[in-house]
C-alpha cells in the first residue's frame, strides 16, 4: 500500500458481502474496491474477480499483485482454511481470525472446550465420535436433544430434535451416511435449550472488544420458527430483549472470558466474535460461536452503522480497537429474506427477477443480492437465499412494513420469505 491509496478485497459472495460492500464504499479511506468472487450487487461498488473464496493462494496472489491493502474475509470456510495466516504472511493486513483461532466456529467440539474450560455458561453435552455411543447417549436423554455435526456443514449441521429416535436418526446420517462428510466425523449431543435466540457480534482486536448493535436472526424455514433450519431467513436489530443489563452480563459472562480463554488457549482472537446465544430462564446459554460477521444479521446492522467501516476493521488489524468509536443510527432495521422456492431443499435456479429498481427506489431501503447473477444484462436467481430486503425505520414495526412493501414490489418465480420476521420484537 502507497500513501493513502488503500485498496480493498472483499473476499465471498452472499448478502453479507454485499453488505460490506455497500458501506465500504461510503468510506473516506477506500480507493478500490475488488470482490472475490462477488454477486451482481458487490459489482455495484467495486470489480468482482473470478477468484473462488476458497482458493487461499490464487486470493493472495491477485492481492499482491493488485496491491492490496486489506483483505477482507466474510464466510467461515476460507477462514477455517487460514486465509487470515496466508495474507499476513505476504504482509498483507487481513481482517478475520487465524486458522487456528476459527476453530471456534469450525469445530464445535473444540468450541465447546473453550466454553468448559473458562466456564461460559452453555447446554449439557456430550462430544462422539462414533455411532454406537452416540446412540446409546441419546437413548438415555429423557428430554430432547440437539444434534450438531462438529465441522463447517453450511448452517445445516444442527438438527432440534424433541424424540430420542429423531435424535438417532439425526446422529446416523451425519455419523453413518455422511451427509456432511468429513464434517460429521465427530457429533456433539446437547440438551436442548428453551428461550429466544440472538446473535451477539463483537469486534475484536485480541485485547479491545467493541460489542455491535445486537440482532435476532429467524433460522427456520416456515413462520412460527417451524421446519428446517436455514442459512437464516431474515434480522432485525436492535433486539428489545437483549437490555442493557443483559448485555452487560452477556459481555462478562461469555463475550470476555472467551476471548481470555482464546488468549490463554495460544489461539488469541481477532475479528468479529458472533456468539449465537439462547435466552433461558437461568440466563444466557452459548449454542455456538461463528467467527465472521452474520448473515443476514449484517445487512441490517451495517444500515444502522454511521461510522467509516474501513477505519473501523483496519483498527481491528492494527490492535487500536481503543482508539475508535463507533456512531450507530438509533433507528431500528429489519432484514427480510427472498428465498427460491424449495430452499433449504433443491431448488431451481435462472428465474429472472423483476422490481429490483422499483425497491431499490424506496426510501431507507437497501436490496442486498445473496444468490443473484446476470445473465444476458438480466439479473436471474443462483442461490438458496437470492435476496436480503432490509429497510430503516422510526420504529420496528415501520422498518418491518417498508422491508414488507419492497419485498411485495420483487417478483420471481417460486419466490418465498417468511411473513413473520421481526414480530417477535413487537410482541
Ligand atoms: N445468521 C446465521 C449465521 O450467520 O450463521
Amino acid at each position: 500500500m502507497k500513501g493513502k491509496d488503500m485498496k480493498v478485497l472483499l473476499i465471498g459472495s452472499g448478502g453479507r458481502e454485499h453488505a460490506i460492500a455497500w458501506k465500504l464504499s461510503q468510506s473516506k479511506k477506500l480507493t478500490k474496491l475488488y470482490c472475490a468472487p462477488g454477486n451482481p450487487g458487490t459489482a455495484q461498488y467495486g470489480e468482482n474477480v473470478d477468484i473462488a473464496d476458497t482458493d487461499v493462494q490464487a486470493l493472495v496472489t491477485f492481492a499482491q499483485g493488485a496491491d492490496i491493502g486489506l483483505a477482507i474475509i466474510g464466510p467461515e470456510d476460507p477462514l477455517a482454511a487460514g486465509a487470515v495466516d496466508a495474507f499476513e504472511a505476504v504482509g498483507i493486513k487481513a481482517f478475520g481470525p487465524s486458522a487456528k483461532a476459527a476453530q471456534l466456529e469450525a469445530d464445535k467440539a473444540f468450541a465447546k472446550e473453550i466454553m468448559r474450560a473458562n466456564s461460559i455458561p452453555t447446554g449439557e453435552s456430550r462430544t462422539f465420535t462414533n455411532f454406537q455411543d452416540a446412540k446409546a447417549y441419546i437413548a438415555s436423554r429423557d428430554e430432547a436433544v440437539v444434534i450438531k455435526a462438529a465441522g463447517l456443514a453450511k448452517g445445516k449441521g444442527v438438527f432440534v430434535c424433541d424424540e430420542p429416535s429423531e435424535g438417532i436418526l439425526a446422529a446416523e446420517q451425519i455419523m453413518v451416511d455422511r451427509i456432511f462428510g468429513d464434517a460429521g466425523n465427530t457429533v456433539i449431543v446437547e440438551d436442548k435449550l428453551l428461550g429466544q435466540e440472538v446473535s451477539i457480534l463483537a469486534l475484536v482486536d485480541g485485547r479491545n472488544i467493541y460489542v455491535l448493535e445486537s440482532s435476532q436472526d429467524h433460522k427456520p424455514i416456515g413462520e412460527g420458527d417451524t421446519g428446517l433450519n436455514t442459512g437464516g431467513m431474515g434480522a432485525y436489530t436492535p433486539a428489545p430483549i437483549v437490555t442493557e443489563k443483559l448485555m452487560d452480563q452477556i459481555v462478562k459472562e461469555i463475550l470476555v472470558p472467551t476471548i481470555d480463554g482464546m488468549t490463554r488457549n495460544d489461539t488469541p482472537y481477532r475479528g468479529i466474535l458472533y456468539a449465537g446465544l439462547m435466552l433461558t430462564q437461568g440466563g444466557p446459554r452459548t449454542l455456538e460461536y461463528n467467527v465472521r460477521f452474520g448473515d443476514p444479521e449484517t445487512q441490517p446492522i451495517l444500515m444502522r452503522l454511521k461510522s467509516d467501516l474501513l477505519e473501523v476493521m483496519l483498527a481491528v488489524c492494527d490492535g487500536k480497537l481503543n482508539t475508535v468509536n463507533l456512531e450507530w443510527d438509533p433507528r431500528p432495521a429489519v432484514c427480510v429474506v427472498m428465498s427460491s422456492g424449495g430452499y433449504p431443499g433443491s431448488y431451481e435456479k435462472g428465474k429472472v427477477i423483476e422490481g429490483l429498481d422499483d425497491a431499490a427506489r424506496m426510501k431507507e431501503v437497501v436490496v442486498f443480492h445473496a444468490g443473484t447473477a446476470k445473465q444476458d444484462g438480466t439479473i436471474v436467481t443462483s442461490g438458496g437465499r437470492v435476496l436480503g430486503v432490509t429497510a430503516l425505520g422510526d420504529t420496528i414495526a415501520a422498518a418491518q412494513a417498508r422491508a414488507y412493501e419492497a419485498v411485495d414490489a420483487i417478483r420471481f418465480e417460486g419466490a418465498y420469505c417468511r411473513r413473520d420476521i421481526a414480530d417477535k420484537a413487537l410482541k
